[in-house]
């Protein structure tokens, strides 16, 4: 079964053809970045209009190079699927109707997916190629797990007891780790998206530098204040703050002279790197925390930030200690992308109909259990 995929969530334009859920055919990026970084931040007006510009050749792209994959059923698109939350209202809506229309004109039927959902099936998408065969694990073999969520608008951990079960079991209380990333890079002028800046200048800096943790400067770990967690119900030691750290750099900061004297000194490398550290820490000891907690099988972690190579590395030793296997995504994956939307449609399969024709979009859709 052929699935296409769009996604117009926030600053991406993506479609996406995966057969059966897992092997992606066709997948199709056009990131609007370039035309968000002069505001420091993404414009939804402006994703909304970009989409618009883009989704027909965006889409039409996927489905060609879908037909061109060498799989002989490439050419024929069984469904459609869609993001319809959480996101941007303005540019969720134009991929929304994109797939309503097309949906129809093909005869097809049209399924609605959580974008935070379909992050976290990503580590579960396969190429064509010589390996196509052992596809690994699928997502109902790796039940239990720990699910982590982690992106520009979330950080939260779920328990997934079974496949398209979710209980949240802890999460940021202000900031998401994407956003705590992007605040800094904006802080220290290295402009916008600020995680992939950081990841680059904390990772050379560490290499040419030779430095170890003792170099680091101790910023706050993301321990949220007492009583807090409480309000949102969750138990504090699986739960992340980020403001205080986010206060101690804009201090830091402040103390030392502001950022163009720390940059004319050549420290930012080492307040970005130990700024990097403090929430890669909070993470990874929030996410062992909620390991101990149950017998999971496996950690599924999905979305933006699982790009980031110092958490990459620091998760892998996580599961390693605790004896869970780690899922996550090829880079090319962690991204927003049509391909992870089409594959967790067709698991998703029974979400469609008069319903699916009729949804809006839901900019601040939750979890649910499907
Ligand atoms: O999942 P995503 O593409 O969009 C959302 O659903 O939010 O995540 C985007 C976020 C941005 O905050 C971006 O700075 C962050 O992911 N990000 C990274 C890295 N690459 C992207 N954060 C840390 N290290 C990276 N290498
Ligand atoms: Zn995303």
């Amino acid at each position: 079964m052929n699935i296409l995929g769009i996604e117009t969530s926030c600053d991406e334009t993506a479609a996406a053809v995966v057969k059966d859920g897992r092997l992606v055919l066709s997948n199709v990026v056009y990131t609007q970045i370039p035309l968000h970084v002069p505001y420091g931040g993404v414009v939804p007006e402006i994703a909304s209009r970009a989409h618009v510009e883009k989704i027909s050749e965006v889409v039409r792209t996927a489905m060609s190079d879908a037909a061109k994959s060498g799989d002989p059923d490439a050419g024929r698109i069984d469904a459609v699927a869609v993001t319809y939350g959480p996101g941007l209202s303005p540019a969720l809506i134009v991929g929304l109707n994109a797939a309503k229309g097309l949906a129809k004109s093909l005869n097809v039927p049209l399924i609605g997916i959580n974008h935070i959902e379909a992050h976290l099936h990503t580590p579960f998408l396969r190429e064509p190629g010589p390996g196509e065969g052992d596809m690994g694990p699928g997502p109902e073999d790796a039940m239990p797990a720990l699910g982590l969520a982690i992106s520009g608008g979330h950080t939260t951990w779920l328990d997934m007891p079974a496949y398209g079960e979710y209980r949240v079991v802890g999460q940021t209380l202000d900031d998401a780790a994407g956003e705590a990333f992007d605040k800094a890079a904006k802080l220290l002028g290295l402009g916008y998206p600020g995680g992939p800046k950081v990841d680059r200048i904390a990772r050379e800096w560490f290499e040419t530098s030779g430095a170890s943790s003792r170099d680091l400067i101790p910023f706050p770990k993301g321990r949220p204040r007492e009583g807090v967690t409480a309000l949102a119900g969750l138990p504090a030691e699986c739960c992340v703050s980020f403001s205080g750290l986010k206060t101690a750099l804009l201090r830091y900061v402040q103390q030392n002279g502001g950022t163009e004297a720390l940059a004319a000194a050549g420290e930012v490398p080492r307040i970005v790197a130990s700024y990097q550290e403090a929430i890669v820490q909070a993470v990874a000891d929030r996410t062992r925390t909620a390991l101990k907690r149950r017998n999971c099988k496996a950690l599924i972690v999905g979305g933006g930030v699982s790009l980031n190579s110092r958490l990459r590395a620091v998760l892998a030793d996580t599961c390693r200690r605790a004896g869970v296997r780690l899922l996550m995504a090829q880079p090319k994956f962690c991204g927003d992308n049509g391909a992870m939307i089409a594959a967790l449609a067709y698991y998703r399969r029974n979400k469609t109909g008069d319903a699916a024709m009729r949804l809006d979009a839901a900019p601040s859709l939750d979890f649910e259990t499907s």
